[in-house]
C-alpha cells in the first residue's frame, strides 16, 4: 500500500508565483496515493487556472466562499471536515497574515479557521517580505497554534533576489506529510476493526438487531488513522459518515462481519472488535413476509460465530482488543472475556444508562488487560477513543517488546 493511500488532502493555493509548483505538488500526493481537493483564493486563479487543478484531480476546484452552487455541492464545513490534512501550498505573505489574526474573508482562510485538523503552511514568498518582522511574527505565532511551517529553502528567487523563501520542492512537501502519519503512536501499524450493529433476516423485510450507533468504533477508527496506523473498518449498517482516512467495508449481517473479517485478519497487527454483533441469529429466513395471521409465533434462533474468540485464537493472531457492552457487573464479566477468549485488552462499559453507552456522544471506559486495569472516566466518546488508541498502543509494544 502507497504511503498516503486514502489519506484526505486538502490542497490550499495563494496568489504566488510558485503556484505553478502546486500543481506538481498535487501529482506527487496522487502516485502516493492521496486523495486530493484543492481550495485556491481568488489570487491564486490569477497565476494559474482552477482548470488545471480540476483536471490533476478530477475534481472541482473551489474557489469562492459566497457562492450558493458550490456550498449546495461540497460547502466550506464539509471541506473543512473531509480533510485529514490541510496543507497551503504556496502561502503567501498575505494569507499567512490573515489567518494569523483570524481572518476567515475567502473560502480557504473560512475553511482552516472551520477545521480541526492538522494545518501545514509551505510559505514562499520574496525574501525581504519573508524576513519582515511582521511575517516572522505571523508565521510564529501560527506555529504556536499548531500549524506546522514547511520550509522556505533558500536560493535564487524568481524576482531574482537570493535568500529564504523559495518554496519547498513538491516531493519534501509530500515527505512532510508521510513524516506526519507516520510518526503517531500506531505509525507503520495495520489496524481492523469492527462497528456498529448487525442485522439478522427473520423475513424479507424485519430483522433482530441493537441499539449500536456505531459511534464508539467509528471515533476509535478515527484516532488510530490519526495516531498513524492504516486502517480498515468493517462495519455494519449505522446512519453516520465514515471516518475519513479509513478503508470502509460495508456489511449487514453477523455471518457478513465474520467472513470480512476473517479475510481481511491475517494482515491485521491490531483487531479492535467494537461491533455489537448479534450473539443468534434466526435459524431460518422466510422467503415471504411472515403474515399476522396467528396470535403466537415462535422464533428459533442459533448461535452466531464469534467473531473475536476466533481471531483471538488464530496462530499468528493480531493484538486482540475486545469491547464488552454491560447492563450489571460490568467489570466481572469483562474479565470473563478477557480470560475466555485470550484477549490481550478489553474495554468495558455500562450500556441502557442515560447519557452513555449506545447511541449517546458520551461513553465512560474501564480498560482491562491481564496483570492490570485503568479507568477513562466519562467524556464525549472522541477523547475517550484517544486515551483508549493511547492504552493500545502502550500494551501492544509491551507485548512485542518481550
Ligand atoms: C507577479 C506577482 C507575484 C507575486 N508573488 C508573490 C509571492 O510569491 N508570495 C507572496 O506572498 N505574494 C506574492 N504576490 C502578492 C500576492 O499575490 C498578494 O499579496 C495577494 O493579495 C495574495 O492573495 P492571497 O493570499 O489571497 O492568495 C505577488 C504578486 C504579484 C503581482
Amino acid at each position: 500500500m502507497s504511503k498516503l493511500q486514502n489519506r484526505r488532502i486538502l490542497l490550499g493555493v495563494t496568489g504566488g508565483i510558485a503556484a505553478y509548483k502546486a500543481a506538481e505538488f498535487l501529482r506527487v500526493c496522487q502516485t502516493l496515493g492521496a486523495k486530493v481537493r484543492v481550495v485556491m483564493t481568488p489570487a491564486a486563479t490569477e497565476f494559474v487556472t482552477p482548470l488545471t487543478f480540476q483536471a490533476l484531480s478530477g475534481m472541482p476546484v473551489h474557489t469562492k466562499l459566497l457562492d450558493a452552487e458550490q456550498e449546495a455541492g461540497m460547502g466550506h464545513i464539509s471541506l473543512a471536515r473531509w480533510a485529514d490534512v490541510i496543507i497551503v501550498a504556496p502561502a503567501s505573505a498575505d494569507f499567512v497574515a490573515r489567518l494569523a489574526s483570524g481572518m476567515a474573508n475567502d473560502l480557504l482562510s473560512t475553511v482552516v479557521l472551520a477545521s480541526t485538523k492538522k494545518l501545514m503552511l509551505a510559505p514562499a514568498m520574496n525574501q525581504v517580505m519573508y524576513t519582515d518582522e511582521k511575517t516572522q511574527q505571523n508565521l510564529a505565532k501560527l506555529a504556536e497554534l499548531g500549524a506546522t511551517i514547511l520550509g522556505p529553502d533558500a536560493g535564487l528567487q524568481a524576482c531574482g533576489d537570493v535568500g529564504f523563501g523559495r518554496m519547498l520542492e513538491p516531493e519534501a512537501l509530500a515527505e512532510e506529510i508521510m513524516n506526519y502519519f507516520h510518526t503517531g503512536e500506531l505509525a507503520g501499524l495495520k489496524v481492523l476493526l469492527t462497528a456498529g450493529p448487525t442485522r439478522e433476516a427473520i423475513d424479507p423485510v424485519r430483522y433482530i438487531s441493537n441499539h449500536s450507533s456505531g459511534k464508539m468504533g467509528y471515533s476509535v477508527a478515527q484516532a488510530c488513522v490519526e495516531a498513524g496506523a492504516t486502517v480498515t473498518l468493517v462495519s455494519g449498517p449505522v446512519q453516520i459518515e465514515p471516518p475519513s482516512g479509513v478503508e470502509t467495508l460495508d456489511v449487514v449481517s453477523a455471518e457478513d462481519m465474520f467472513e470480512t473479517v476473517m479475510a481481511r485478519s491475517k494482515e491485521a497487527d491490531i483487531f479492535i472488535a467494537a461491533a455489537a454483533v448479534a450473539d443468534y441469529t434466526p435459524l431460518n429466513v422466510e422467503s415471504h413476509k411472515v403474515k399476522k395471521n396467528k396470535s403466537e409465533i415462535q422464533l428459533n434462533l442459533s448461535k452466531t460465530k464469534d467473531i473475536l474468540q476466533k481471531v483471538a485464537g488464530l496462530p499468528a493472531a493480531p493484538f486482540c482488543v475486545g469491547f464488552a457492552a454491560e447492563t450489571e457487573n460490568v467489570e466481572e464479566y469483562a474479565r470473563v472475556k478477557l480470560d475466555k477468549k485470550k484477549l490481550d485488552m478489553v474495554a468495558a462499559n455500562l450500556v441502557g444508562v442515560e447519557d452513555s453507552g449506545f447511541n449517546s456522544d458520551n461513553n465512560a471506559l474501564t480498560v482491562l488487560w491481564s496483570n492490570g486495569r485503568a479507568e477513562l472516566g466519562s467524556k464525549p466518546k472522541s477523547a475517550l477513543a484517544k486515551e483508549l488508541v493511547t492504552l493500545i498502543a502502550k500494551r501492544f509494544y509491551e507485548k512485542n517488546s518481550v
